[in-house]
Protein backbone atom coordinates (compact mmCIF):
# COMPACT_ATOMS: atom_id res chain seq x y z
CA UNK A 1 0.00 0.00 0.00
CA UNK A 2 3.08 2.64 0.20
CA UNK A 3 2.22 3.28 -3.00
CA UNK A 4 -1.03 5.01 -1.98
CA UNK A 5 -0.32 8.87 -1.16
CA UNK A 6 -3.24 9.57 1.22
CA UNK A 7 -3.33 6.03 2.72
CA UNK A 8 -4.57 6.41 6.49
CA UNK A 9 -5.89 3.72 8.91
CA UNK A 10 -9.38 3.47 10.15
CA UNK A 11 -11.13 0.99 12.20
CA UNK A 12 -11.83 -1.25 9.11
CA UNK A 13 -8.41 -1.57 8.13
CA UNK A 14 -6.38 0.58 5.53
CA UNK A 15 -8.37 3.71 3.41
CA UNK A 16 -6.60 5.57 0.19
CA UNK A 17 -8.31 7.58 -2.69
CA UNK A 18 -8.50 8.25 -6.05
CA UNK A 19 -10.22 9.85 -8.50
CA UNK A 20 -10.56 6.80 -10.27
CA UNK A 21 -10.03 2.65 -9.18
CA UNK A 22 -9.73 0.22 -11.92
CA UNK A 23 -10.49 -3.35 -11.12
CA UNK A 24 -8.57 -5.98 -13.61
CA UNK A 25 -4.99 -5.27 -14.96
CA UNK A 26 -5.94 -6.76 -18.61
CA UNK A 27 -6.13 -4.97 -21.91
CA UNK A 28 -9.07 -3.02 -20.73
CA UNK A 29 -8.22 -1.78 -17.53
CA UNK A 30 -4.88 -0.47 -18.25
CA UNK A 31 -5.39 0.74 -21.34
CA UNK A 32 -8.18 2.78 -19.35
CA UNK A 33 -5.46 3.20 -16.10
CA UNK A 34 -3.26 4.67 -18.69
CA UNK A 35 -5.18 6.95 -20.64
CA UNK A 36 -6.98 8.35 -17.24
CA UNK A 37 -3.79 9.30 -16.08
CA UNK A 38 -2.86 10.99 -19.37
CA UNK A 39 -6.18 13.30 -18.89
CA UNK A 40 -4.55 13.84 -15.40
CA UNK A 41 -6.80 11.62 -12.87
CA UNK A 42 -5.11 10.11 -10.00
CA UNK A 43 -5.32 6.12 -11.36
CA UNK A 44 -5.19 3.17 -8.73
CA UNK A 45 -5.23 -0.77 -10.00
CA UNK A 46 -6.39 -3.39 -7.80
CA UNK A 47 -6.09 -6.96 -8.92
CA UNK A 48 -6.86 -9.72 -7.19
CA UNK A 49 -3.66 -11.53 -8.21
CA UNK A 50 -0.46 -10.92 -9.77
CA UNK A 51 -0.71 -8.01 -12.57
CA UNK A 52 -0.28 -10.12 -15.34
CA UNK A 53 -2.67 -13.06 -13.89
CA UNK A 54 -6.02 -12.40 -15.95
CA UNK A 55 -7.15 -13.77 -19.21
CA UNK A 56 -5.09 -10.88 -21.90
CA UNK A 57 -1.69 -12.84 -21.49
CA UNK A 58 -3.41 -16.48 -22.53
CA UNK A 59 -5.06 -14.56 -25.94
CA UNK A 60 -3.24 -16.65 -28.85
CA UNK A 61 -4.52 -15.57 -32.17
CA UNK A 62 -4.35 -11.26 -32.06
CA UNK A 63 -6.14 -8.26 -32.59
CA UNK A 64 -8.75 -7.81 -35.54
CA UNK A 65 -8.23 -4.27 -37.37
CA UNK A 66 -8.56 -3.05 -40.65
CA UNK A 67 -5.29 -1.10 -40.59
CA UNK A 68 -6.20 0.02 -44.05
CA UNK A 69 -2.99 -1.21 -45.85
CA UNK A 70 -4.32 -4.79 -47.33
CA UNK A 71 -6.46 -4.43 -50.59
CA UNK A 72 -9.18 -6.70 -50.63
CA UNK A 73 -10.35 -5.97 -46.73
CA UNK A 74 -12.27 -2.76 -45.59
CA UNK A 75 -13.75 -1.66 -42.01
CA UNK A 76 -17.26 -2.27 -43.73
CA UNK A 77 -15.98 -5.87 -44.40
CA UNK A 78 -15.60 -6.14 -40.72
CA UNK A 79 -18.32 -5.11 -39.45
CA UNK A 80 -19.84 -7.32 -41.58
CA UNK A 81 -18.59 -10.68 -40.23
CA UNK A 82 -18.59 -9.12 -36.47
CA UNK A 83 -22.96 -8.74 -37.13
CA UNK A 84 -22.97 -12.23 -39.44
CA UNK A 85 -20.71 -13.96 -36.56
CA UNK A 86 -23.32 -12.46 -33.62
CA UNK A 87 -25.95 -14.48 -34.71
CA UNK A 88 -28.30 -11.93 -35.22
CA UNK A 89 -28.12 -10.19 -31.90
CA UNK A 90 -24.68 -8.11 -32.10
CA UNK A 91 -25.98 -4.34 -32.09
CA UNK A 92 -24.86 -2.57 -35.48
CA UNK A 93 -24.01 1.21 -33.27
CA UNK A 94 -21.97 -0.31 -31.10
CA UNK A 95 -20.20 -3.27 -34.19
CA UNK A 96 -19.60 -0.24 -36.37
CA UNK A 97 -18.53 2.35 -33.65
CA UNK A 98 -15.93 -0.21 -31.90
CA UNK A 99 -14.48 -1.20 -35.06
CA UNK A 100 -14.09 2.10 -37.06
CA UNK A 101 -11.83 3.36 -33.95
CA UNK A 102 -9.88 0.08 -34.15
CA UNK A 103 -6.86 1.55 -36.13
CA UNK A 104 -6.28 4.43 -33.94
CA UNK A 105 -6.34 1.92 -30.90
CA UNK A 106 -3.97 -0.54 -32.49
CA UNK A 107 -1.85 2.44 -32.99
CA UNK A 108 -1.39 4.05 -29.52
CA UNK A 109 -0.59 0.06 -27.84
CA UNK A 110 2.36 0.10 -30.40
CA UNK A 111 3.33 3.71 -29.52
CA UNK A 112 3.29 2.25 -25.96
CA UNK A 113 5.46 -0.52 -27.00
CA UNK A 114 3.24 -3.53 -28.33
CA UNK A 115 5.64 -4.99 -31.00
CA UNK A 116 3.42 -7.29 -33.35
CA UNK A 117 4.74 -9.51 -35.91
CA UNK A 118 6.05 -8.07 -39.40
CA UNK A 119 4.99 -9.92 -42.58
CA UNK A 120 7.51 -10.11 -45.14
CA UNK A 121 7.00 -7.18 -46.71
CA UNK A 122 7.34 -4.69 -44.00
CA UNK A 123 4.27 -4.40 -43.63
CA UNK A 124 2.36 -6.05 -40.33
CA UNK A 125 1.59 -9.86 -40.60
CA UNK A 126 -2.00 -11.11 -40.93
CA UNK A 127 -3.75 -14.16 -40.35
CA UNK A 128 -7.60 -14.99 -40.06
CA UNK A 129 -9.68 -16.95 -37.82
CA UNK A 130 -12.79 -18.32 -38.12
CA UNK A 131 -15.80 -15.97 -39.45
CA UNK A 132 -13.58 -13.70 -40.96
CA UNK A 133 -13.63 -12.90 -44.69
CA UNK A 134 -10.13 -11.73 -45.26
CA UNK A 135 -6.74 -12.06 -43.51
CA UNK A 136 -6.93 -9.37 -40.62
CA UNK A 137 -5.58 -10.68 -37.80
CA UNK A 138 -2.84 -9.33 -36.16
CA UNK A 139 -0.73 -11.25 -33.94
CA UNK A 140 3.00 -10.92 -31.92
CA UNK A 141 5.39 -13.59 -30.63
CA UNK A 142 3.66 -16.29 -33.33
CA UNK A 143 0.54 -17.09 -31.26
CA UNK A 144 1.56 -14.82 -28.07
CA UNK A 145 -0.55 -11.51 -28.74
CA UNK A 146 -2.18 -11.46 -25.27
CA UNK A 147 1.50 -12.11 -23.76
CA UNK A 148 3.16 -9.37 -25.73
CA UNK A 149 -0.25 -6.67 -25.01
CA UNK A 150 0.02 -7.36 -21.24
CA UNK A 151 3.83 -7.07 -20.91
CA UNK A 152 3.78 -3.80 -23.05
CA UNK A 153 1.09 -2.42 -20.54
CA UNK A 154 2.46 -3.78 -17.88
CA UNK A 155 5.64 -1.83 -18.58
CA UNK A 156 3.64 1.71 -19.53
CA UNK A 157 2.23 1.34 -16.01
CA UNK A 158 5.81 1.02 -14.03
CA UNK A 159 7.05 3.27 -16.46
CA UNK A 160 4.24 5.98 -15.46
CA UNK A 161 4.53 4.75 -11.77
CA UNK A 162 0.65 4.23 -11.77
CA UNK A 163 -0.23 1.95 -8.39
CA UNK A 164 -0.80 -1.15 -9.04
CA UNK A 165 -2.41 -2.81 -5.96
CA UNK A 166 -1.65 -6.75 -6.90
CA UNK A 167 -3.03 -9.23 -4.48
CA UNK A 168 -6.22 -7.47 -3.52
CA UNK A 169 -9.82 -8.53 -4.86
CA UNK A 170 -12.56 -6.02 -4.91
CA UNK A 171 -15.73 -6.85 -2.91
CA UNK A 172 -18.65 -4.46 -3.03
CA UNK A 173 -18.83 -1.40 -4.76
CA UNK A 174 -19.45 1.76 -1.91
CA UNK A 175 -22.50 3.96 -2.51
CA UNK A 176 -23.95 7.04 -1.15
CA UNK A 177 -27.60 7.11 -0.23
CA UNK A 178 -28.39 7.99 -4.00
CA UNK A 179 -26.97 4.79 -5.57
CA UNK A 180 -24.04 6.32 -6.95
CA UNK A 181 -20.28 5.10 -6.10
CA UNK A 182 -18.31 6.23 -3.84
CA UNK A 183 -15.70 3.87 -3.76
CA UNK A 184 -14.69 -0.04 -3.49
CA UNK A 185 -14.16 -2.53 -1.07
CA UNK A 186 -11.19 -4.82 -1.09
CA UNK A 187 -9.75 -7.23 0.67
CA UNK A 188 -6.34 -8.63 0.69
CA UNK A 189 -4.47 -12.26 0.74
CA UNK A 190 -4.61 -12.59 4.02
CA UNK A 191 -8.62 -11.15 4.18
CA UNK A 192 -7.57 -7.90 6.00
CA UNK A 193 -9.75 -4.92 4.46
CA UNK A 194 -9.48 -2.05 2.94
CA UNK A 195 -11.30 1.20 1.19
CA UNK A 196 -10.65 2.78 -1.73
CA UNK A 197 -12.36 6.31 -1.41
CA UNK A 198 -13.35 7.42 -5.13
CA UNK A 199 -15.92 8.83 -7.16
CA UNK A 200 -15.55 6.41 -10.43
CA UNK A 201 -14.95 2.68 -10.39
CA UNK A 202 -13.83 1.22 -13.68
CA UNK A 203 -14.54 -2.92 -13.53
CA UNK A 204 -12.36 -4.71 -16.13
CA UNK A 205 -11.83 -8.06 -14.31
CA UNK A 206 -13.00 -10.31 -16.96
CA UNK A 207 -14.99 -13.28 -17.39
CA UNK A 208 -16.56 -15.82 -15.65
CA UNK A 209 -15.03 -19.49 -17.76
CA UNK A 210 -14.21 -20.45 -14.72
CA UNK A 211 -18.07 -21.60 -14.01
CA UNK A 212 -16.89 -24.80 -16.01
CA UNK A 213 -14.40 -27.29 -15.57
CA UNK A 214 -13.37 -27.43 -18.47
CA UNK A 215 -11.91 -24.15 -19.62
CA UNK A 216 -9.35 -21.73 -21.60
CA UNK A 217 -9.97 -18.99 -18.68
CA UNK A 218 -7.21 -18.75 -15.98
CA UNK A 219 -7.84 -19.50 -12.82
CA UNK A 220 -9.20 -15.23 -12.09
CA UNK A 221 -11.59 -15.79 -14.41
CA UNK A 222 -14.81 -16.04 -11.57
CA UNK A 223 -17.06 -13.43 -13.00
CA UNK A 224 -16.70 -11.33 -9.75
CA UNK A 225 -16.93 -8.05 -11.67
CA UNK A 226 -20.42 -8.81 -12.87
CA UNK A 227 -21.39 -10.03 -9.65
CA UNK A 228 -20.13 -7.03 -8.02
CA UNK A 229 -21.67 -4.65 -10.74
CA UNK A 230 -25.54 -6.65 -9.94
CA UNK A 231 -24.93 -5.89 -6.28
CA UNK A 232 -24.52 -2.27 -7.04
CA UNK A 233 -27.77 -1.71 -9.03
CA UNK A 234 -26.20 -2.41 -12.32
CA UNK A 235 -27.82 -4.75 -14.83
CA UNK A 236 -26.53 -7.57 -16.94
CA UNK A 237 -27.50 -8.79 -20.88
CA UNK A 238 -26.67 -11.90 -22.88
CA UNK A 239 -25.11 -13.77 -20.15
CA UNK A 240 -26.57 -17.22 -21.86
CA UNK A 241 -24.40 -16.86 -24.71
CA UNK A 242 -21.22 -18.64 -22.97
CA UNK A 243 -18.82 -19.03 -25.58
CA UNK A 244 -16.96 -22.56 -26.19
CA UNK A 245 -13.97 -22.47 -28.17
CA UNK A 246 -13.64 -25.52 -30.31
CA UNK A 247 -9.96 -26.36 -30.32
CA UNK A 248 -8.31 -26.91 -26.58
CA UNK A 249 -5.81 -29.21 -26.41
CA UNK A 250 -7.13 -32.64 -25.16
CA UNK A 251 -5.09 -34.32 -22.61
CA UNK A 252 -7.63 -36.60 -21.12
CA UNK A 253 -10.33 -35.97 -18.61
CA UNK A 254 -8.48 -33.58 -16.18
CA UNK A 255 -10.47 -30.34 -15.56
CA UNK A 256 -9.41 -26.78 -14.99
CA UNK A 257 -7.22 -24.55 -17.46
CA UNK A 258 -6.48 -26.06 -20.80
CA UNK A 259 -3.81 -24.95 -23.31
CA UNK A 260 -5.43 -23.33 -26.53
CA UNK A 261 -4.90 -24.38 -29.81
CA UNK A 262 -5.21 -21.00 -31.58
CA UNK A 263 -8.25 -20.74 -34.32
CA UNK A 264 -4.95 -19.29 -36.33
CA UNK A 265 -3.98 -22.38 -37.20
CA UNK A 266 -7.45 -23.61 -39.06
CA UNK A 267 -6.62 -19.75 -40.34
CA UNK A 268 -3.75 -21.03 -41.83
CA UNK A 269 -4.62 -24.72 -43.21
CA UNK A 270 -5.14 -27.14 -40.37
CA UNK A 271 -8.58 -28.78 -40.72
CA UNK A 272 -10.57 -31.09 -38.30
CA UNK A 273 -10.80 -34.77 -38.30
CA UNK A 274 -12.93 -37.13 -36.87
CA UNK A 275 -11.38 -40.42 -35.42
CA UNK A 276 -11.80 -42.52 -38.20
CA UNK A 277 -10.27 -39.25 -40.63
CA UNK A 278 -12.88 -37.47 -41.93
CA UNK A 279 -13.06 -34.32 -42.02
CA UNK A 280 -16.75 -33.12 -40.86
CA UNK A 281 -16.61 -29.64 -41.46
CA UNK A 282 -17.10 -29.74 -44.95
CA UNK A 283 -20.77 -29.45 -46.19
CA UNK A 284 -21.83 -28.06 -42.32
CA UNK A 285 -21.09 -24.01 -43.62
CA UNK A 286 -19.94 -22.44 -46.31
CA UNK A 287 -16.78 -21.52 -44.58
CA UNK A 288 -16.21 -25.09 -43.23
CA UNK A 289 -13.37 -25.37 -40.75
CA UNK A 290 -12.59 -21.04 -40.42
CA UNK A 291 -16.85 -21.36 -40.49
CA UNK A 292 -17.79 -19.11 -37.14
CA UNK A 293 -16.37 -20.25 -33.59
CA UNK A 294 -20.31 -21.34 -32.29
CA UNK A 295 -20.37 -23.63 -35.90
CA UNK A 296 -17.68 -25.02 -35.48
CA UNK A 297 -17.58 -25.69 -31.51
CA UNK A 298 -21.05 -27.02 -32.25
CA UNK A 299 -20.09 -29.65 -34.92
CA UNK A 300 -17.56 -31.08 -32.79
CA UNK A 301 -20.29 -31.55 -30.16
CA UNK A 302 -22.16 -33.11 -32.50
CA UNK A 303 -19.08 -35.26 -33.87
CA UNK A 304 -17.99 -36.20 -30.39
CA UNK A 305 -21.56 -37.71 -29.73
CA UNK A 306 -22.19 -39.46 -33.05
CA UNK A 307 -18.58 -41.20 -32.50
CA UNK A 308 -18.81 -41.59 -28.73
CA UNK A 309 -15.33 -40.15 -28.36
CA UNK A 310 -13.74 -37.77 -26.02
CA UNK A 311 -11.77 -35.53 -28.81
CA UNK A 312 -11.78 -35.13 -32.39
CA UNK A 313 -8.08 -34.30 -34.23
CA UNK A 314 -7.08 -31.22 -35.68
CA UNK A 315 -4.58 -32.34 -38.66
CA UNK A 316 -1.67 -28.65 -39.23
CA UNK A 317 1.01 -31.44 -40.61
CA UNK A 318 0.88 -29.10 -44.13
CA UNK A 319 1.87 -26.18 -42.11
CA UNK A 320 5.51 -24.97 -42.88
CA UNK A 321 7.73 -24.13 -40.02
CA UNK A 322 5.03 -24.64 -37.44
CA UNK A 323 7.26 -24.62 -33.87
CA UNK A 324 8.02 -20.87 -35.35
CA UNK A 325 4.64 -19.27 -36.44
CA UNK A 326 2.99 -21.44 -33.22
CA UNK A 327 5.38 -21.57 -30.50
CA UNK A 328 2.98 -21.44 -28.07
CA UNK A 329 0.76 -23.90 -29.15
CA UNK A 330 3.49 -26.19 -30.14
CA UNK A 331 5.02 -26.26 -26.70
CA UNK A 332 2.10 -27.65 -25.17
CA UNK A 333 1.65 -30.07 -27.81
CA UNK A 334 5.41 -31.00 -27.35
CA UNK A 335 4.89 -31.43 -23.35
CA UNK A 336 1.72 -33.63 -23.99
CA UNK A 337 3.55 -35.75 -25.98
CA UNK A 338 2.34 -34.44 -29.48
CA UNK A 339 4.23 -33.26 -32.36
CA UNK A 340 1.85 -31.26 -35.02
CA UNK A 341 4.58 -31.43 -37.22
CA UNK A 342 3.86 -35.03 -37.74
CA UNK A 343 0.52 -36.11 -35.75
CA UNK A 344 -2.81 -34.50 -35.70
CA UNK A 345 -3.39 -32.49 -32.31
CA UNK A 346 -6.26 -34.05 -30.12
CA UNK A 347 -8.91 -31.26 -29.51
CA UNK A 348 -12.21 -30.74 -27.79
CA UNK A 349 -13.95 -27.45 -27.29
CA UNK A 350 -13.77 -25.75 -23.86
CA UNK A 351 -15.56 -22.43 -22.05
CA UNK A 352 -13.39 -19.64 -23.66
CA UNK A 353 -14.91 -16.34 -23.06
CA UNK A 354 -18.52 -14.48 -21.84
CA UNK A 355 -20.17 -12.52 -24.89
CA UNK A 356 -22.40 -10.85 -22.41
CA UNK A 357 -21.73 -9.34 -19.19
CA UNK A 358 -22.54 -5.41 -17.17
CA UNK A 359 -25.07 -3.74 -19.62
CA UNK A 360 -23.06 -0.42 -20.36
CA UNK A 361 -22.69 2.33 -23.28
CA UNK A 362 -20.14 2.83 -25.86
CA UNK A 363 -17.72 4.46 -23.12
CA UNK A 364 -18.31 2.02 -20.19
CA UNK A 365 -20.97 3.47 -18.71
CA UNK A 366 -23.19 1.23 -16.62
CA UNK A 367 -26.70 2.01 -15.27
CA UNK A 368 -25.11 3.20 -11.69
CA UNK A 369 -23.48 6.68 -12.09
CA UNK A 370 -19.74 6.12 -10.86
CA UNK A 371 -19.69 2.83 -12.08
CA UNK A 372 -18.03 1.38 -15.40
CA UNK A 373 -17.05 -1.34 -16.72
CA UNK A 374 -15.02 -2.59 -20.03
CA UNK A 375 -13.91 -5.32 -21.39
CA UNK A 376 -15.11 -9.28 -21.20
CA UNK A 377 -16.65 -8.01 -18.31
CA UNK A 378 -19.24 -5.69 -20.03
CA UNK A 379 -21.69 -6.15 -22.37
CA UNK A 380 -21.28 -3.34 -25.11
CA UNK A 381 -23.78 -5.03 -28.24
CA UNK A 382 -20.26 -6.08 -30.30
CA UNK A 383 -20.40 -9.67 -29.79
CA UNK A 384 -24.49 -10.63 -29.11
CA UNK A 385 -24.79 -14.01 -29.54
CA UNK A 386 -21.53 -15.27 -30.44
CA UNK A 387 -17.96 -13.27 -30.33
CA UNK A 388 -15.84 -13.15 -33.75
CA UNK A 389 -12.72 -14.14 -33.07
CA UNK A 390 -9.91 -11.90 -32.27
CA UNK A 391 -12.70 -9.08 -31.83
CA UNK A 392 -12.12 -8.73 -27.57
CA UNK A 393 -8.41 -7.89 -27.62
CA UNK A 394 -10.16 -4.75 -30.03
CA UNK A 395 -12.69 -3.84 -27.60
CA UNK A 396 -10.74 -3.49 -24.64
CA UNK A 397 -8.54 -1.39 -26.14
CA UNK A 398 -11.23 0.55 -27.97
CA UNK A 399 -13.53 1.07 -25.11
CA UNK A 400 -10.80 0.90 -22.07
CA UNK A 401 -9.71 4.48 -23.53
CA UNK A 402 -13.38 5.45 -24.56
CA UNK A 403 -14.23 4.86 -20.49
CA UNK A 404 -10.83 6.84 -19.59
CA UNK A 405 -12.08 9.59 -21.57
CA UNK A 406 -16.03 9.95 -19.98
CA UNK A 407 -14.36 9.04 -16.37
CA UNK A 408 -12.34 12.47 -16.89
CA UNK A 409 -15.45 14.50 -18.68
CA UNK A 410 -18.27 12.78 -16.01
CA UNK A 411 -15.59 14.06 -13.34
CA UNK A 412 -18.09 13.34 -10.78
CA UNK A 413 -17.71 14.40 -6.99
CA UNK A 414 -17.48 11.73 -4.31
CA UNK A 415 -19.64 12.54 -1.31
CA UNK A 416 -16.81 11.34 0.95
CA UNK A 417 -19.22 10.91 3.80
CA UNK A 418 -20.65 7.86 2.32
CA UNK A 419 -20.70 4.69 5.60
CA UNK A 420 -18.86 1.89 4.72
CA UNK A 421 -21.19 -0.95 5.77
CA UNK A 422 -19.99 -3.99 6.86
CA UNK A 423 -19.54 -6.56 3.94
CA UNK A 424 -23.33 -7.98 3.60
CA UNK A 425 -23.41 -12.03 3.73
CA UNK A 426 -23.88 -12.94 0.35
CA UNK A 427 -25.65 -16.46 -1.44
CA UNK A 428 -22.83 -18.68 -2.01
CA UNK A 429 -22.22 -22.47 -2.94
CA UNK A 430 -18.70 -24.46 -3.22
CA UNK A 431 -17.36 -24.12 -6.32
CA UNK A 432 -17.05 -27.89 -7.23
CA UNK A 433 -20.86 -27.98 -6.62
CA UNK A 434 -21.40 -25.02 -9.27
CA UNK A 435 -19.13 -26.46 -11.75
CA UNK A 436 -20.44 -29.43 -12.05
CA UNK A 437 -24.01 -28.47 -12.54
CA UNK A 438 -22.65 -26.03 -14.96
CA UNK A 439 -20.81 -27.96 -16.89
CA UNK A 440 -23.32 -30.93 -16.95
CA UNK A 441 -26.01 -28.71 -17.97
CA UNK A 442 -25.21 -25.49 -19.03
CA UNK A 443 -22.55 -25.93 -21.85
CA UNK A 444 -22.90 -27.11 -25.41
CA UNK A 445 -26.45 -28.33 -25.39
CA UNK A 446 -28.68 -27.46 -22.89
CA UNK A 447 -32.23 -28.34 -22.87
CA UNK A 448 -35.09 -27.56 -20.28
CA UNK A 449 -34.98 -30.54 -17.82
CA UNK A 450 -31.31 -29.91 -17.47
CA UNK A 451 -30.89 -26.33 -17.04
CA UNK A 452 -33.87 -26.67 -14.32
CA UNK A 453 -31.72 -29.61 -12.27
CA UNK A 454 -28.68 -27.21 -12.50
CA UNK A 455 -30.64 -24.49 -10.53
CA UNK A 456 -32.06 -27.34 -8.02
CA UNK A 457 -28.32 -28.75 -7.33
CA UNK A 458 -26.64 -24.96 -7.15
CA UNK A 459 -29.76 -23.60 -4.84
CA UNK A 460 -29.41 -26.98 -2.40
CA UNK A 461 -25.83 -26.06 -2.22
CA UNK A 462 -26.02 -22.54 -1.34
CA UNK A 463 -25.81 -21.01 2.08
CA UNK A 464 -25.70 -17.56 2.88
CA UNK A 465 -22.23 -16.56 4.43
CA UNK A 466 -19.81 -12.93 4.30
CA UNK A 467 -16.91 -13.62 2.30
CA UNK A 468 -14.01 -13.67 4.25
CA UNK A 469 -11.18 -14.04 1.61
CA UNK A 470 -10.65 -14.27 -2.18
CA UNK A 471 -12.03 -17.72 -2.24
CA UNK A 472 -15.11 -16.47 -0.74
CA UNK A 473 -15.42 -13.43 -3.21
CA UNK A 474 -15.00 -15.74 -5.92
CA UNK A 475 -17.48 -18.24 -4.98
CA UNK A 476 -20.28 -16.33 -4.54
CA UNK A 477 -18.99 -14.79 -7.81
CA UNK A 478 -19.73 -17.67 -9.15
CA UNK A 479 -23.02 -18.91 -7.71
CA UNK A 480 -24.29 -15.32 -8.84
CA UNK A 481 -23.64 -16.20 -12.51
CA UNK A 482 -24.50 -19.61 -12.43
CA UNK A 483 -27.88 -18.15 -11.41
CA UNK A 484 -28.20 -15.61 -13.82
CA UNK A 485 -26.65 -18.29 -16.49
CA UNK A 486 -29.40 -20.55 -16.03
CA UNK A 487 -32.15 -18.11 -15.94
CA UNK A 488 -31.23 -16.46 -18.93
CA UNK A 489 -31.07 -20.05 -20.82
CA UNK A 490 -33.86 -21.71 -19.38
CA UNK A 491 -36.07 -17.89 -20.84
CA UNK A 492 -33.87 -18.45 -24.03
CA UNK A 493 -36.20 -20.80 -25.53
CA UNK A 494 -34.53 -21.36 -29.07
CA UNK A 495 -30.92 -21.72 -30.17
CA UNK A 496 -28.70 -18.57 -31.30
CA UNK A 497 -25.06 -18.50 -31.47
CA UNK A 498 -23.34 -19.99 -28.78
CA UNK A 499 -26.84 -20.54 -26.80
CA UNK A 500 -27.87 -24.58 -27.92
CA UNK A 501 -30.96 -25.61 -26.75
CA UNK A 502 -31.46 -29.59 -27.93
CA UNK A 503 -35.12 -28.84 -26.81
CA UNK A 504 -35.36 -25.53 -28.93
CA UNK A 505 -32.78 -26.89 -31.76
CA UNK A 506 -33.73 -23.58 -34.25
CA UNK A 507 -33.40 -20.18 -34.30
CA UNK A 508 -36.79 -18.75 -33.70
CA UNK A 509 -37.25 -15.14 -34.93
CA UNK A 510 -39.45 -13.86 -32.19
CA UNK A 511 -36.36 -13.64 -30.43
CA UNK A 512 -34.05 -12.11 -32.93
CA UNK A 513 -32.55 -8.67 -31.50
CA UNK A 514 -33.83 -9.46 -27.80
CA UNK A 515 -31.52 -9.66 -25.12
CA UNK A 516 -32.41 -10.67 -22.07
CA UNK A 517 -31.40 -8.18 -19.10
CA UNK A 518 -30.97 -9.28 -15.89
CA UNK A 519 -30.66 -7.66 -12.22
CA UNK A 520 -31.20 -8.97 -8.73
CA UNK A 521 -34.61 -8.95 -7.33
CA UNK A 522 -34.78 -7.80 -3.87
CA UNK A 523 -33.96 -11.08 -2.24
CA UNK A 524 -30.41 -10.76 -4.14
CA UNK A 525 -31.35 -13.28 -6.50
CA UNK A 526 -30.64 -12.43 -10.33
CA UNK A 527 -34.13 -12.32 -12.58
CA UNK A 528 -34.45 -11.83 -16.10
CA UNK A 529 -36.71 -8.28 -16.61
CA UNK A 530 -39.96 -9.01 -18.07
CA UNK A 531 -39.95 -6.34 -20.49
CA UNK A 532 -37.00 -8.11 -22.49
CA UNK A 533 -39.15 -11.27 -23.00
CA UNK A 534 -41.15 -11.32 -26.31
CA UNK A 535 -44.95 -12.09 -25.37
CA UNK A 536 -45.88 -15.49 -25.40
CA UNK A 537 -41.94 -16.73 -24.75
CA UNK A 538 -42.02 -16.06 -20.86
CA UNK A 539 -40.19 -18.77 -18.58
C1 LIG B 1 -7.75 -17.91 -30.67
O1 LIG B 1 -6.61 -17.53 -30.88
O2 LIG B 1 -8.28 -18.84 -31.27
C2 LIG B 1 -8.55 -17.20 -29.62
C3 LIG B 1 -8.67 -15.79 -29.98
C4 LIG B 1 -9.94 -15.23 -29.44
O3 LIG B 1 -10.56 -15.83 -28.57
O4 LIG B 1 -10.35 -14.19 -29.94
Amino acid sequence: MSELASESWTQRGWEASADLVVVGSGVAGLTAALDAAGLGLRVVVVTKDAADAGSTRWAQGGVAVVLGDMPGDSVGAHVTDTITAGAGLADAAAVAEIIADGPAAVARLRARGAVFDPGPDGRLARTREGGHSAFRVVHAGGDATGAEVERALVAAVADRRLPLLTGHVAVDALRDEDGAVTGLAVLDDEGRPGVLRAPAVLLASGGYGQLYASTTNPETATGDGIALALRAGATAADLEFVQFHPTVLYTGPAAGRRPLITEAVRGEGAVLLDRAGRRFMTGVHPLADLAPRDVVAAAITRTLAATGTDCVYLDATAIPGFAVRFPTVHAACRDAGVDPAREAIPVTPAAHYACGGVVTDLHGRTAVPGLYAAGEVARTGLHGANRLASNSLLEGLVVGARAARVVAADRRTARWAAAVRPTPAMPLAPRESVQRAMTAAAGIGRDAAGLAAASDAVEAATRASVPADRAGVEDAALTLLAQAVLAAAGTRTESRGCHVRTDFPERDDVWQRTSLVLALDEAGHPVVLPGAIPEGRAA
